[in-house]
């Protein structure tokens, strides 16, 4: 497996696994999705294996007054790509973005019923600190996940 960073000729194959993962409403828009990855303050991570791309994760930050704050828009990795721990490692891989960025802390949403994504991001040190109920539509809660890192206060 080999971790690396988004190119622009990724983007085809990037919203194919947005599509697999994903149904709508739940699915980003294509526009979407490349206004996320084309912004300044933002990291994408791509998972290939022998030329084929098997998962995706973007991170993006806002310096604020007294800290940066860096929150992960997706996590996504392919049917049979998953439980051998690329998401873990995607996830690292972004953390390592926001840290260089400056972030203090990082957040997410997950849908409370999500058990795999909650695993990952539960065994990697993320602890719920608030719940939006009806976030993903009627019935449909959200968690708030966020971890402390060891980023720099960034000056501006
Ligand atoms: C959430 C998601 C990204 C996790 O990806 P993944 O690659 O399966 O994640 P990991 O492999 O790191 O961890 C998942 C499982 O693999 C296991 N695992 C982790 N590292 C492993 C390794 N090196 N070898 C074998 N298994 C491993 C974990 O124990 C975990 O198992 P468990 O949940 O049954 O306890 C994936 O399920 C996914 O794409 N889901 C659909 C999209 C989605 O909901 N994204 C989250 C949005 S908030």
């Amino acid at each position: 497996m080999i971790y690396r960073s988004y190119k622009p000729e990724d983007f085809i194959a990037l919203y194919a696994i947005e599509e697999l993962c994903f149904q709508p409403p739940d699915r980003f828009s294509r526009r979407y999705m490349r206004h996320l990855i084309q912004q300044t303050n933002a990291a994408t991570w791509i998972a290939e294996d022998g030329g084929e791309m098997c998962g995706f994760g973007i991170v993006e930050w806002t310096h604020e007054a007294a800290e940066t704050v860096a929150y992960i828009q997706t996590l996504e990795v392919i049917p049979e790509g998953r439980g051998q721990g690329v998401g873990g490692e995607l996830l690292r891989r972004l953390e390592n973005s926001a840290c260089a960025a400056g972030a203090s802390v990082i957040w997410l949403h997950v849908e409370a019923g999500n058990a795999a994504a909650i695993g990952v991001y539960e065994r990697q040190g993320y602890r719920v600190v608030g719940k939006e109920k009806d976030y993903y539509g009627r019935g449909r809660a959200a968690l708030n996940y966020a971890k402390h890192v060891g980023g720099q206060q960034v000056m501006l």
